[in-house]
Formats: C-alpha cells, structure tokens, sequence
C-alpha cells in the first residue's frame, strides 16, 4: 500500500447472466464493486454514487425493517418481514433513481430467514446482482429463476466452497455470473470459516483466487469473473488482486470512509471516527451467526472477542428473529441491536465491523465523497495525500 499515482490502466470488468434465457451484460469502466455493509451503512447514496462513477455499487439488503422502524413510522405497524422487504424495494427504487438507472446489487446474507423472499423480492424489483454469502446460497438460481436478467454470485472463502457451488448451480443449469472470493483474513465482517481455520493461514487470496479461476475455466466459464474482497485499499491493492487473476475487485472499509456511508442514518460519525483514528489491529469476536467477526476493538467487541475467555452471555431480548443459527434465549447477545447502536453513533454498545486494513496505520484514513475516493482508485492517489490525514 503506497500513496504513489500509478498510470497503469485499470482494466474493464464484464459481469454476464448465464441463465438461458437472458443476454444481459453489464460493463464496468472500472473492476470496482462496494461491498455490502449491514446493516444499514450500504444505502442508496452511497451504491448509486459508486455507479454513478463508473464501478458497481451494492446496497446492503438484510434486516432493514428494524433500523428504518426508527425513521421511517409507516413501517412501524408492518410485521418484521414484511418491513424488511418493503424497505428493501423502496432502497432499490431509490437507488436505480439516484443511480439515473444504472447498475444496483444487493447483498443478502444466507444466514437470515427471509433469504429467499429478500431475493425473490430484490430480483423483482429489478437488481442487477444478486450477492450472497454468510452461508452458501445453494437454492438462489431457483429462487429467481423467472427473472433471466438479475444476475447472480454467491459469496466463497476457499476453493472448497466454490466447488461445491459451481457444481450445484451448474447441475442446475444456471452458472454463477460471478463469484465473489472473500479472504477470512482480510475482510470485514462475518468471516467463512472458524477462529482456528483462520489461524491456520489456509486459503490466502493469491492461492484461492488462482484455483477458483483454474476451476471455471476448467468448466468452461472463461466468462464467470472472480471478484476479490478483503484488504484492498487503494490503487495498489486492486491491481496486486488483478494480478493474481481476480477480474475485479469488492471494497468495503474503505467505502464507509465516504461521505454517503450512512447517509440514510445520519451519516454514522462515529463510525468513521473510530476508522480514521483506530490503530489498533482489528479483532475477531463471537457472532451468534456461529461465525467468527472481524471488528474494530472497542468496549463491546472486547467483551466477545475470541481471546477474552472469561466471556459471559448477555441477557437480552429478541427484537426481530434475524438469524437463523440464533437461539433466542441460548444467543450469546443480540446481534441486531449492537449492529444498530454502531448505526446509531453508540461508541460503548455498537458493533463495528471492520476489515483487516483498519490496523494498518499506513493506510490513508480521510473521509472523501465516493466521486473523489474513485477517482482515487483509478488513478491512484494524489502525491500530496498524506496517511491518516483529514479529521471527520
Ligand atoms: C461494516 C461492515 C459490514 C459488513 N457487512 C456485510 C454484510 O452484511 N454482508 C456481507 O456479505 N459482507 C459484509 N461485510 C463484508 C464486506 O462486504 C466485504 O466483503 C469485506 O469487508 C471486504 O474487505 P475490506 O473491508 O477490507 O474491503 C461487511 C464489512 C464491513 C466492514
């Protein structure tokens, strides 16, 4: 990671339906997708302005009934699923609207119970793509079967998983349009693999990245792009990933250091504080999504962090039913919750997920608009750039 401008060019990035009936395909003038960030940070400003800049940007799809019950009172009276999907249109609207009809992805998690109604009801609604992780999304071709042209990628960690994927969805007949590689040792998040399995160093990007394209070009799928997330910050990383044969790249930490991360909520100031001012190395936290967490350390996350052994369940209640692994009374806490306090700007009970670069105290930490941060990942960072500059 370096502040040097680089001149080489970025190349394009193609992303195609492979369903039978469809011919879309949509290009990218930059290989840069917004990861999705739940829940909350990744609304419509922040995907429609990614677009707007020439790269794909990814709303967050996942339990938005219960943030927005605070802003929004005509949901108040809906049943939780049905607030979340009806929250989910109306962000896809916004957001095909700001993005002057352009490209919109949604990211959904596997992990909540209404995967597939938030899918159904994304494709109907007329995303673009479809991105799926926190489990694999086994029985997505099927769930939007009749809408040929949302393309679909599901979210892996090692080559394993993308086997088992590519494997099921072909004997469907429906190959991945993409699929999204991301490192459990890089990225922010809920993580696709246990504490010891990231400890073990398996699965580094160059290794998964090189085999899952090995793996489809061996099925034929020379078209099918692996888009590389975790750890990517600037100009360097992207084509470091490039290079080692990812057709993209999906950024996240560095897209909440803009001004339309949480523009839907208030912009989440504190958030981004903690971004520009932790130089502490992130952590990995208990989740009760069974998966491991990667957080910035703060008085909640340490609480739960897999080296505190002392760790005690907290009593709490159920507000909404999210998870499908969650026990509502064995939980070890509510995961909503603490992810609505981050949102909310509560520094003490919030839960702020974050990638492995927030460490990196040579990482350029400024809050810019998402015009300025593209330009930046295009056409590398201004010489003048210094780290950890700007305050919020
Ligand atoms: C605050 C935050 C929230 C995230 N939420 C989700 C999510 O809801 N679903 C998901 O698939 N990935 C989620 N991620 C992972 C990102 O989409 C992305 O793949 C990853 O963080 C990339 O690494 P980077 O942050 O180093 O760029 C989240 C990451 C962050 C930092």
């Amino acid at each position: 990671m370096s502040a040097s401008p680089d001149n080489t060019e970025l190349p394009k990035l193609t992303i195609r339906s492979h369903h039978k009936d469809s011919g879309k395909e949509i290009t990218f003038d930059a290989p840069i997708l917004n990861g999705g960030m739940g829940v909350g940070v990744t609304g419509p400003e922040l995907a429609a302005a990614v677009t707007r800049e020439g790269g794909g940007g990814v709303l967050t799809g996942i339990v938005l009934g219960y943030p927005f019950q605070s802003i929004l009172s005509k949901y108040l009276d809906k049943k939780p699923y049905e607030a979340n999907l009806l929250a989910l249109q109306e962000w896809i609207h916004d957001a095909k609207e700001k993005a002057n009809g352009g490209f919109v992805g949604v990211n959904l998690m596997v992990a909540v119970h209404d995967f597939k109604e938030l899918a159904y009801t994304s494709a109907k609604s007329g995303v673009d793509l479809i991105v799926a992780g926190a489990g694999l999304p086994m029985a997505l071709p099927e769930v939007v079967s009749k809408f040929p042209d949302t393309m679909i990628a599901p979210i892996i960690s090692s080559v394993k998983a993308a086997r088992v994927m590519v494997k099921r969805w072909v004997s469907k007949g429906r190959p991945p349009d993409a699929i999204v590689f991301e490192s459990v040792h890089h990225s922010g998040g809920h993580q696709g693999a246990s504490v010891e399995e990231i400890m073990s160093g398996a699965n580094q990007p160059q290794e998964v990245i090189g085999g899952v394209r090995e793996l489809l070009d061996k099925q034929g799928l020379t078209d099918v792009p692996v888009i590389s997330a975790g750890g990517v910050w600037d100009k360097n990383d992207i084509l470091k990933h490039l290079s080692w044969g990812a057709g993209g790249v999906q950024m996240a930490s560095r897209f909440l250091l803009t001004n339309e991360a949480g523009a839907e909520f208030g912009g989440i100031s504190v958030f981004k504080k903690l971004y520009m001012e932790n130089k502490k190395p992130a952590i990995l936290e208990r989740s009760p999504a069974g998966l491991p967490g990667r957080a910035i350390e703060t008085p909640f996350s340490s609480r739960f962090a897999f080296s505190n052994i002392a760790m005690k369940n907290e009593p709490h209640s159920c507000p909404f039913v999210c998870l499908v692994s969650c026990d509502k009374k064995a939980s070890i806490y509510c995961i909503l919750d603490h992810l609505t306090a981050a949102l909310k700007d509560n520094y003490e009970e919030g839960l702020f997920f974050a990638g492995s670069n927030i460490g990196n105290v040579d990482a350029i930490k400024e809050v810019l608009s998402v015009k300025e941060l593209m330009m930046r990942l295009i056409s590398g960072e201004p010489a003048s750039t210094t780290s950890n500059a700007a305050a919020v």
